[in-house]
């Protein structure tokens, strides 16, 4: 529903008068009124706009007003849709009813009371909608989007979201594997006034790059071999809410220029069409690599890197909020403990360990490593014991490594203490390794993805 009208109604009816006289009756209350004279175009409209109830006559030549209600059933079902009908079509009006319609008025209906039907549809998809939002928001209260931390690094990161929550500015959230972006991208978008809209993510790394375009625009029935039905793409989803990019490095050059469009226009196209739909959305972006030097490599476009990055959130690593780690322990603790009904603490040479650890997994590494020792715990505290062995420092490491380790293992302990050896420096990390930093850091991610057994 727009701000502006009461609701947009779509009309339809082959008989131009009888829109004619309707349109006027509903505008004159303060609708908006969109209107067609056969079915397929009532289709399309439905499709490509934001109706909030149809209006349709039964019976027309083509399709009729049947299979305008099977339609909206099959692709928009919240859409509530009002029959008119002739005294020959009544049995099927009656029909349509049983299987959801709205309601039916025999033709020339009593306006008065069509008025009153008409603002009871509008109402009934917009509690319909609201009831959704609502369920949504209940599963984030339970305090799926509350960020641990109080150090200054991450207090600053806190200030530039309330500053720029409500904005519709372009947000890019950086920084390393597992710090939280996704985390916080979640948290801006629900504690802004448009919580009620929705959340869309899209993982620009984990979609084959032939599906991506696809899963960003839609697609109509028939565009492509495959295309088997019309597809409703994630900014289309988006509509007045947050698309959330993740791992936007990952968009191939094409694509770059794709969304570059998008943002200036604000229209998208879906394949196979050449309509243009009109969308509206917050972009936030999420990347753990520096955008700036894949702008200077020419792998990322410059012209898109200033438009995602209109405000940046740069994620602290955990080894920069150390003072954090007590925090987020106790606290996943506590969730882990609750999760397998027990009750355990960690002695202070965990939390020591845990303090002095340089966590190039970050906050994720901790939480997997929280939750492993909690699943291992025997006793009523948590000794090092229950760490992952290549936490410890090397000569505790030796005397806890007593099992044959695959190679693979050897791989990850030999990066793990040349990496605590030159105090988290990655790029230094791979130099001395001899390996190039992309492989690197896709050890890292598999390494973290394996977690608890590859520790
Ligand atoms: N400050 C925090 N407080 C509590 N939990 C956090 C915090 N930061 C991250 N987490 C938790 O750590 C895990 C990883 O966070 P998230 O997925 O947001 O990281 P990410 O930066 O998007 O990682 P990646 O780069 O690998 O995609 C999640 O379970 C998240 O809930
Ligand atoms: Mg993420």
């Amino acid at each position: 529903m727009t701000g502006y009208s009461k609701g947009r109604i779509l009309i339809v009816d082959d008989e131009v008068n009888a829109i004619r006289v309707l349109s006027a009756i509903l505008s004159e209350e303060g609708y908006e009124v969109l209107t067609s004279t056969n079915v397929e175009y009532a289709s399309k409209v439905i499709n490509d706009d934001d109706i909030d109830a149809v209006i349709t006559d039964f019976k027309m030549p083509g399709r009729d007003g049947m299979r305008l209600f099977e339609y909206v059933c099959e692709i928009k079902p919240d859409i509530p849709v009002v029959f008119l009908t002739a005294y020959g079509t009544i049995e099927s009006a009656v029909a349509a009813m049983t299987r959801g319609a709205f309601y039916y008025f025999l033709k020339p209906p009593d306006y008065g009371k069509l008025k009153g039907i008409v603002a009871r549809a509008v109402e009934q998809r917009r509690l319909k909608r609201e009831i959704d939002l609502l369920k949504n928001r209940l599963g984030e209260e339970n305090g799926r989007y509350r960020i641990i931390g109080n150090t200054p690094a991450l207090r600053k990161t806190f200030e530039t979201m309330e500053a720029v929550k409500d904005s519709v500015s372009n947000v890019l959230v950086a920084g390393e594997t597992g710090t939280g972006k996704e985390l916080i991208a979640r948290a801006l978008h629900y504690r802004s006034l448009r919580s009620s809209m929705p959340f869309v993510a899209v993982n620009c790394a984990a979609i084959p790059k032939e599906l991506i375009e696809v899963e960003l625009f839609g697609c109509e029935k028939g565009a492509f071999t495959g295309a088997v039905s019309r597809r409703t793409g994630k900014f289309e989803e988006a509509a007045n809410g947050v698309i959330f990019l993740d791992e936007i490095s990952e968009l191939e050059v094409s694509l770059q220029a794709k969304l570059l469009r998008v943002l200036q226009e604000r229209e998208i196209e879906r394949i196979g069409s050449n309509k243009k739909i009109r969308v509206e959305f917050r972009l936030i972006s999420a990347t753990n690599r520096d955008l700036a030097e894949e702008v200077k490599k020419g792998r990322f476009r410059e012209d898109l890197y200033y438009r995602i990055n209109v405000v940046e959130i740069k994620v602290p690593p955990l080894r920069e909020r150390k003072d954090d780690i007590p925090l987020l322990a106790t606290s996943f603790l506590n969730e882990f403990c609750a999760e397998q009904r027990k009750m355990v603490t960690l002695s202070n040479e965990v939390m020591r360990t845990l303090q002095q650890y340089y966590w190039p997994g970050n906050i994720r590494q901790l939480r997997n490593v929280i939750e492993r020792a909690v699943v291992l715990a025997r006793g009523s505290q948590i000794g090092v014991r229950e760490l992952p062995g290549d936490m410890l420092p090397p000569r505790r490491q030796a005397a806890n490594n007593h099992s044959p380790k695959t190679l693979k293992e050897l791989e990850m302990q030999a990066i793990r203490e040349t990496l605590h050896k030159c105090k988290g420096n990655k790029s230094k990390t791979a130099k001395i390794l001899g390996i190039s930093r992309k492989a690197f850091y896709k050890r890292l991610r598999e390494a973290d993805a394996d977690q608890p057994d590859t520790y």
